[in-house]
């Protein structure tokens, strides 16, 4: 098989798909994580959380100047999440045209956990365009643009509904995690029954750390903790 056939193969293949999802996910939940941890200085004041929003912009400045590096990662994640959705879609394309008639219950649509993902990943995909539209762009903010990172963040969760939403996503976000990080490591090659409970086990508590990581912030909003 010549190198080109190999791609081809790999990248049309069920499996392949599934190993693209596996490696753009675990990309994506590397950031999650960082991104969780950089969020929590904000219970250090607004000094700390707005000193933090700049260094973003001049790490590795030498290099590849002003908000270079912020730019490679914005590069990463987004064809991370394009991969993602895409291998995603094809997948439950092929499920579905290969039972188009026949079942009751829609049971095409396939298992409890399978539509959850995708429910899920709809909800996080809406939750970032409105989160980079609030918090990046301020298109949302009801603070103007130059405002700092900190205060435009409180004023974002001083108001309920858009605190609440949060909320609702973080939690989708933690089951798409608690799914999809034990379907990924079974995918990349983790799939020994002796470490089916251990798996389990590991990416529920990846879940909750960083659903609860996340959530912590909007509530201390709510609830005047942090002002
Ligand atoms: C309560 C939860 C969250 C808080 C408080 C928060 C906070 C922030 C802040 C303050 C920014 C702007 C950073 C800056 O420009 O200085 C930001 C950007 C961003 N956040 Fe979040 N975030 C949260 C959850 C999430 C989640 C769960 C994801 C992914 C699923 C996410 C993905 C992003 C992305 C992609 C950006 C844009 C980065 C950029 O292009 O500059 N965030 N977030």
């Amino acid at each position: 098989m010549t190198q080109r056939n190999i791609v081809t193969r790999t990248w049309g293949s069920s499996v392949g798909k599934k190993s693209v999802m596996a490696v753009t996910g675990v990309i994506f939940l590397l950031y999650v994580i960082a991104h969780m941890i950089g969020n929590l200085k904000i219970f250090f004041g607004l000094t700390t959380f707005d000193n933090y929003s700049v260094h973003l912009r001049t790490l590795g400045e030498d290099i590849f100047g002003y908000g270079g590096v912020l730019w490679i990662i914005r590069t990463v994640l987004t064809v991370a999440v394009l991969l993602h959705m895409w291998a995603a879609f094809s997948l439950w394309y092929k499920a579905k045209r290969a039972r188009p008639i026949g079942y009751q219950h829609k049971s095409y649509q396939g298992s409890y956990a399978a539509r959850t993902m995708r429910w899920g990943g709809v909800i996080i995909a809406l939750f970032v365009i409105w989160h980079i539209l609030d918090l990046t762009l301020g298109v949302v903010n009801p603070l103007p643009e130059n405002a700092g990172a900190y205060q435009k963040l409180v004023a974002s969760f001083d108001r309920p509904v858009v605190s609440i939403f949060y909320i609702v996503a973080m939690v989708a976000l933690g089951f798409h995690i608690r799914h999809g990080l034990w379907s990924g490591i079974q995918t990349l090659g983790g799939n020994s029954a002796l470490r089916q409970n251990s798996l389990k086990a590991f990416s529920l508590v990846v879940a909750v750390v960083v659903t609860a990581g996340f959530v912590i912030i909007p509530l201390s909003v709510m609830f005047g903790l942090v002002r």
